[in-house]
């Protein structure tokens, strides 16, 4: 059942699309509209619109676009009728019953409850006869009763089939446990439990809800640990370990490690705002979480040779999105949860000691590289500044370049001056380089964008822009709207993609007498509502859109007259002719 229109109604007029998108982007008044950088792609220079008046957003860079619908359900990753029960609850709102069961989101519904369900029997099989060494284990590795329940830490029982019979005497299917991976099949296509004997940590998305677990065996059989693999409540990509938490302890910094025990160590030792990814590297979608709640990343990554390679490409995924990035590298080979165990009650006040000595990312690569040099060779020196310098050019900030110019010139004993310029002629070719990748992007994106919903646009490119300008005239000016519907019909449309568009709008115009983005978001998928933001942000106020209407009208039909190649190919003579004939009288 859908939503019904008055509630979608009530919720538009209770929500400000600058409000929502003002609390992920910082928006600045540029105009008629507001701009900010995308959250969507990683820019430096701001390409994402925001229009108050008519409830849009559009990215010239990306092209992603739509209503706070559209945006709320692409930044927090929820389906249609998730992103309204969010805005509603923004709005003090509360969604009427019969908006909630939509196919997908019952089945979300239902993974999530399976999912809290198993957490609730791992949590208390802990505590049971069969649970004593996995309890004696936590215990055993330092963590308090405190931050076992804190995390909901638990045990899955060795018998496989615990946890399936659970689940189904709580009234789940077969298929539910299954899909929500909590359960592989047999060859018979019967259920088993995936996890078996090993300590339990859920994993919990930002809204609380348990979307899936990490199990650690006790042993030093492999694997160490088992993930659950995705499913539709669960994209390992997009998810950190105790962000739930760390969300709200940040205060503009993250401590990103390794390990879940790494978490939970320092969360124990009064660390909350560390997070860890979920069996992966960090990825971009990860990175641009991070961006949404501090400034700050200290990346403390285990000492041995992965961990330095994973924070090698964790900075690189991490630096274009304008993060500080500072580095810890914890001493003698440690892990950060090894470290702070180490020390006993000075644990945390020594974590504390390495995060205040924690140096910024070039400062760490500064020092890898110098150890790849010996700088009492002239040559090698040489090869060692002109490197340096292009390390240092990546720094935005020219106080913070002077800083670092000034320490090595004195270091390697050279003139400042002389290392000024090559840092400044980096400098230039990064800034060129820079602008040239902007440039490649953007266009690469939008001619995506563009393409990936309509292809036929290219071989009808005028009929298809005065589509777009009727469209985008119809959402903008009521009257005009119901003028267009009165007079064109949708077999006009020479292009399937605007007509599928068209015909949502007129749709719409049977129950009203105007039409806002807001009550597209339920019809239109997120590509269309993209690619309807695109018109309306691309178009310029009309000054009479009745006579503009008239003329895209008239633009479309005489367009939709013309042959298509493939028509032209199939047709007979006199088709032909008469078609020839036509085009000549409309030339004198
Ligand atoms: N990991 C994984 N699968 C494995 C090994 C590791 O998913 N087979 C992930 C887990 O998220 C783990 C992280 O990589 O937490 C770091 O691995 P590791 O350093 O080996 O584990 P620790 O968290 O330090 O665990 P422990 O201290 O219990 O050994
Ligand atoms: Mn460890």
């Amino acid at each position: 059942m859908p939503i019904p229109d008055e509630f979608i109604q009530e919720l538009k007029a209770r929500t400000d699309i600058v409000d929502v998108i003002s609390g992920y982007v910082q928006l600045k008044r540029s105009g008629r509209s507001m701009m900010g950088l995308c959250p969507f792609h990683n820019e430096r220079s701001p390409s994402f619109s925001v229009s108050r008046e008519n409830g849009f957003f559009y990215c010239f860079g990306c092209g992603a676009g739509g209503d706070a619908i559209t945006f709320i359900r692409r930044i927090e990753n929820l389906d249609y009728v998730e992103a309204i029960k969010l805005l509603a609850q923004r709005a003090g709102l509360t969604v009427p019953e019969q908006g909630r069961d939509d196919g997908t989101g019952r089945l979300k519904t239902r993974l999530y409850e399976a999912n809290r369900e198993a957490a609730r029997f791992y949590h208390k099989q802990l505590y049971s006869p069969s649970g004593k060494q996995a309890l004696s284990y936590l215990r055993g590795r330092g963590l308090t009763e405190k931050t076992i329940i804190h995390f909901g830490l638990g045990y899955s029982p060795s018998d496989r089939f615990e946890l399936v019979n659970h689940l189904r005497s709580k009234g789940f299917s077969n298929a539910e446990i299954i899909q929500a991976n909590l359960a592989n099949e047999s060859r018979k296509g019967n259920p088993f439990d995936r996890f078996s004997d090993r300590v339990m940590f859920p994993i919990i998305d930002l809204r609380g809800n348990v979307i899936a677990f990490g199990g650690r065996i006790m042993s030093d059989i492999k694997p160490k640990y088992l993930n659950t693999s995705d499913t539709l409540v669960f994209n390992k990509s997009r998810n950190l370990f105790a962000m739930q938490f760390a969300k709200n302890k940040a205060d503009g910094r993250l401590i990103l490690v390794e390990g879940y025990m790494d978490v939970i160590a320092l969360h124990q030792a009064g660390f909350e705002n560390a997070v860890a990814t979920l069996g992966t590297a960090l990825t971009q979608e990860q990175a641009m979480l991070i961006k949404r709640y501090c400034d700050e990343v200290i990346i403390c990554y285990d000492a041995d040779e992965a961990g330095q390679k994973a924070t090698a490409r964790a900075i690189s995924i991490l630096r274009p999105t304008g993060l500080r990035i500072k580095i810890v590298t914890v001493p003698s080979g440690k892990d950060p949860d090894e470290f702070i165990k180490s020390y006993g009650e000075q644990g945390s006040a020594r974590f504390a000691m390495l995060l205040d000595r924690s140096g910024n990312d070039i400062e760490y690569r500064l020092k890898k590289l110098r150890s790849r040099y010996n700088i009492d060779i002239t040559d090698q020196k040489v090869g060692f500044m002109t490197q340096a310098a292009f390390l240092i050019s990546e720094i935005d900030n020219p106080v913070e370049q002077d800083i670092y110019i000034t320490r090595l010139s004195s270091e390697l004993g050279i003139e400042k001056s002389a290392f000024r310029q090559l840092v400044d002629r980096s400098n230039r070719k990064k800034a060129r380089e820079h602008i040239k990748f902007e440039q490649r992007q953007a266009q690469e994106k939008m001619s995506a964008g563009k393409d990936r919903l309509n292809v036929q646009k290219h071989y009808n490119l005028r009929a298809a822009n005065a589509e777009e300008a009727i469209l985008a005239l119809m959402v903008l000016n009521p009257d005009t709207a119901s003028y267009v519907a009165s007079t064109l019909k949708s077999s006009s449309f020479v292009t399937d993609p605007n007509r599928r568009i068209f015909e949502v709008l007129i749709s719409k115009l049977e129950n009203s007498s105007e039409i806002s983005l807001a009550d597209l978001s339920g019809q239109l998928t997120q590509d269309e509502m993209s690619s309807l933001a695109r018109m309306l942000a691309s178009r310029p106020r009309e000054n009479d859109p009745r006579a503009a209407a008239d003329e895209y009208i008239s633009v479309l039909l005489e367009e939709g007259e013309k042959m298509t190649p493939e028509q032209m190919a199939a047709a007979d003579n006199d088709t032909i002719m008469e078609q020839l004939r036509k085009m000549k009288e409309k030339k004198q």
